[in-house]
């Protein structure tokens, strides 16, 4: 990627802690996110990660510190009011609605962006914007190959699909910046490959991507940059080639006896 720290951060972390009672599960992490990147978060179980997710996206208030998302402080903000800014997460598990066909899950993503107005949908008049989401919903469907398979429901496609499928509901809401939390889990090495291509493809509009994943073919081979945590605190910081070869990276890894994340 081009040089860093060039443009203005899209997303900033300072100084962020989390305690849930005595634990302290986030400790003054601070890290930047360069717009257009795709940021890889990681570091072994336990290390916060799901946890600076979950303050990032509005999910929970840090106990202190701030999130910073273009240009304003987004701490303390809800996590529908944050999504509605541009900044939207998946979740590690599934949230589609499994009864639902395809094409109306991408529907329920859309409505984030265009709400139509309860006054416009009693009266009628708000058919314009019905259609404009309709059609938003398809391309976004055509653009994740599904379009085929609108009428399908969810549930009944194949777990790679759903997952597909759960990223194109939230890139519905057009985010600017799409947290996904372990999007690989429980792939096959052709979902992998699949989702991998479908993660280039959603940075190749200018959506900045900030993923937390343990599949380290997979982190390496997509970030431009990798933020590592270890006990609520970074790490360090760089590129795949710099983080592979990292003595302290190694090493947080391998005192883990249980697979790393
Ligand atoms: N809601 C919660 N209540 C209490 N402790 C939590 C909660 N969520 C996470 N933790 C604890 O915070 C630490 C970090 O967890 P987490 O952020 O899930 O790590 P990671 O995603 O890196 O595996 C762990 O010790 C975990 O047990
Ligand atoms: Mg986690």
């Amino acid at each position: 990627m081009a040089a860093r720290g060039t443009s203005p951060a899209i997303l900033t972390v300072e100084s962020l802690t989390k305690q849930f009672g005595g634990l302290v599960a986030v400790d003054g992490l601070s890290f930047s996110v360069q717009p257009g990147e795709i940021r890889g978060l990681i570091g072994p179980n336990g290390a916060g990660k799901t946890t600076t997710f979950n303050v990032v996206s509005g999910f929970y208030t840090p106990s202190a510190g701030q999130v910073i998302y273009d240009g304003k402080s987004i701490s303390g903000l809800k996590m529908s009011a944050v999504a509605a800014r541009g900044l939207v997460r998946t979740f590690q598990h599934s949230t589609l609605f499994q009864e639902f066909d395809l094409l109306d899950n991408v529907l329920i993503g859309c409505h984030l962006k265009h709400t139509p107005s309860l006054m416009a949908s009693i009266l009628g008049t708000d058919g314009a914007e019905r259609r404009a989401t309709r059609d938003a919903a398809m391309e976004t469907l055509e653009f994740f190959d599904l379009a085929d398979r609108r009428h399908s429901l969810a549930g009944e496609l194949p777990h790679g699909l759903q997952r597909a499928l759960g990223m194109a509901v939230a890139l519905a809401s057009e985010p600017k910046v799409l947290l996904l939390d372990e999007p690989f889990t429980g792939m096959n090495p052709d979902e992998t490959q699949h989702m991998m291509e479908l993660m280039l493809k959603i940075r190749g509009r200018g959506t900045t991507l900030l993923l937390v994943e343990h599949d380290m073919q997979a982190v390496m081979g997509l970030c431009d940059y990798i933020t590592v945590l270890n006990f609520g605190r970074l790490l360090v910081e760089g590129t795949p080639d710099e983080i592979r070869s990292n003595p302290q990276v190694i090493e947080a890894y391998l005192g883990t006896p249980h697979h790393a994340a």
